[in-house]
């Protein structure tokens, strides 16, 4: 008994990126930030309001999810409560396609996905700005993964400015190749290693300065089909997010040893000549930017330096799907 809906989203990755929060209880974020939504790691979810129930009961692949995270999941449920006027408890069924915790975004899809059901399934008709906003409350990066393809989030100075919104590729067409080094679960989480570069990192404002130079000049270069300068943004947006961590205090890094390995593979395809790019999230896996046309050139390269490493190959993928 009870109303339901099923939603499904896709992963994203920063051009540039979003690192840290200027309002945590709201998810505004210090920087505006562009990722692209993969065609690849689908979430999909089911949300159903049932008066049977008497608390939210959360799936993940077919068992329950672990008790903090299905918290988190039952904290963004009472977003969308407060908001439909009910205090229904809810069943949540979730299919994740990306490998948790590795650096992935999962919570990117994760989110996207269930503000898509969990608002259809309470009786909210959210237009796709709504539902931005909305998942931004779960995880900011899944305000981005409501839209597909290019897409930019604006920091905006509050809830009801800070959304994403899709950004025209033009002419430029780009791959990205997912090098998963480890994709075990990451010691320090995004959430929290944002947090303490913040409150700790005298790095953190610089790059939060340069990053709004960094946003212009990617759109620029994607205005202009520039797939060269995209790589080169990106990866030096990435760097320079890494960097702040370094100085946190304590310390810490995502890298390791194989990370290096494939920083390495890319700048020496780009000494032959291989337009490419590399960039990095909360985790050890490097995402290789390229034409789709040197897929395979880069691939070989890999094969050579880091052989075994589980490649993924994605291109631009759609937006937030609901279904009732
Ligand atoms: C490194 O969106 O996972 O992937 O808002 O705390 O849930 P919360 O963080 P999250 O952070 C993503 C950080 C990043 C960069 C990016 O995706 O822009």
């Amino acid at each position: 008994t009870g109303r339901g809906a099923v939603a499904t989203a896709h992963s994203n990755i920063a051009l540039i990126k979003y690192w840290g929060k200027r309002d945590a209880r709201l998810a505004i974020p210090s920087t505006s930030s562009l990722s692209l939504t993969l065609d690849v790691f689908p979430t999909t979810t089911r949300v159903a309001f049932d008066d049977a129930l008497e608390t939210d009961t959360v799936q993940l692949d077919g068992a329950p999810m672990p008790p903090r995270a299905a918290a988190r999941v039952s904290d963004f449920l009472d977003l969308v409560r407060e908001r439909a006027g009910i205090t229904t408890a809810a069943r949540v069924v979730t299919e994740n396609a990306v490998p948790t915790g590795a650096g992935l975004a999962s919570s990117a899809s994760g989110f996207a996905a269930l503000a898509g059901a969990a608002s259809t399934a309470a009786g909210l008709d959210l237009d796709t700005r709504e539902l931005s906003r909305l998942a931004r409350r779960g995880s900011g990066s899944a305000s981005r993964s409501v839209f597909g393809g290019l897409v930019q989030w604006n920091a905006g100075t509050g809830d009801a400015d800070s959304y994403a919104e899709p950004v025209p590729s033009g002419d430029l067409s780009l791959a990205m190749i997912v090098v998963v080094v480890n994709a075990a679960e990451k010691a320090v989480s995004s959430r929290d290693g944002m947090r303490r570069t913040v409150e700790t990192s005298p790095f953190y404002e610089p790059w939060v300065s340069r990053s709004a130079d960094d946003l212009a000049q990617m759109r620029r270069a994607i205005a202009d089909a520039d797939l060269a300068s995209v790589c080169e943004i990106a990866e030096s947006n990435a760097m320079g997010m890494h960097g702040t961590m370094l100085g946190a205090r304590p310390p810490f890094s995502y890298w390791e040893p194989a990370s290096l390995a494939v920083m390495g593979v890319v700048r020496a395809l780009r000494d032959r000549g291989v337009v490419c790019g590399f960039t990095m999230d909360a985790g050890p896996n490097v995402k290789i930017i390229c034409s789709p046309s040197d897929v395979a050139t880069v691939t070989a390269a890999l094969d050579d330096a880091v052989p075994g490493a589980e490649r993924i190959v994605a291109g631009p993928g759609p937006g937030l799907l609901i279904r009732e």
